[in-house]
């Protein structure tokens, strides 16, 4: 099987979704940001403010890299991953991309809750969402073969659209 990989921006559901999906495909489920976490051994968090942005951005490259040379897999990339050119064709190699999107309102009320997203810890996280989202929209339409809102729909129920599209691709 060609690998599923799951693009968007942070609380558009990649993790979730594609937990149940690669179930339903019997499939492997991998999600770039904890093989970060584990090769790294430090949380997100702590590997932006102790060795920056850039680095992570290094890690994430050579795990996306590695990633590629491999099949049979739902991947969940980290929302900022298809920024770089390189990452999108290295994703694209086995795989078809699927872009899970969700307006701002619902983003902001999915990541609410949490604290491990460096990027996401501002006084101010609508603005710093709509802004950051007007700059990758681009990104991720151009990376994605297909794109999914998930703004109304149960993980559960985007999981099995998912699932319908790619059955006939892969
Ligand atoms: C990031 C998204 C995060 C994680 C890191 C940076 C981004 O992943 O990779 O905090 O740049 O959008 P999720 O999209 O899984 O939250």
């Amino acid at each position: 099987m060609r690998n599923i990989i799951l693009i968007g921006f942070m609380g558009t559901g990649k993790t979730t979704v594609g937990k149940i999906l690669a179930k339903q495909l019997n499939a492997k489920f991998v999600d770039t940001d904890e093989l970060i976490e584990k090769q790294e051994h430090m949380p997100i968090p702590q590997i932006f403010s102790q060795k920056g942005e850039p680095y992570f951005r290094e890690v994430e490259k050579k795990i996306i890299k590695q990633l590629s040379t491999q099949t049979s897999m739902v991947i969940a990339a980290g929302g900022g991953a298809v920024l770089n050119r390189e990452n999108v064709a290295n994703l694209r190699r086995n795989g078809a991309i699927i872009c899970l999107s969700a307006d701002s309102d619902v983003i902001l009320k999915r990541v609410q809750q949490h604290q491990h997203r460096p990027l996401l810890n501002v006084s101010d996280r609508r603005k710093r969402i709509e802004e950051l989202l007007e700059l990758r929209l681009p990104y991720y339409q151009k990376a994605a073969d297909y794109i999914i809102d998930t703004s109304e729909l149960e993980a559960v129920e985007a999981a099995g659209k998912i699932f319908d599209i790619v059955k006939g691709i892969i």
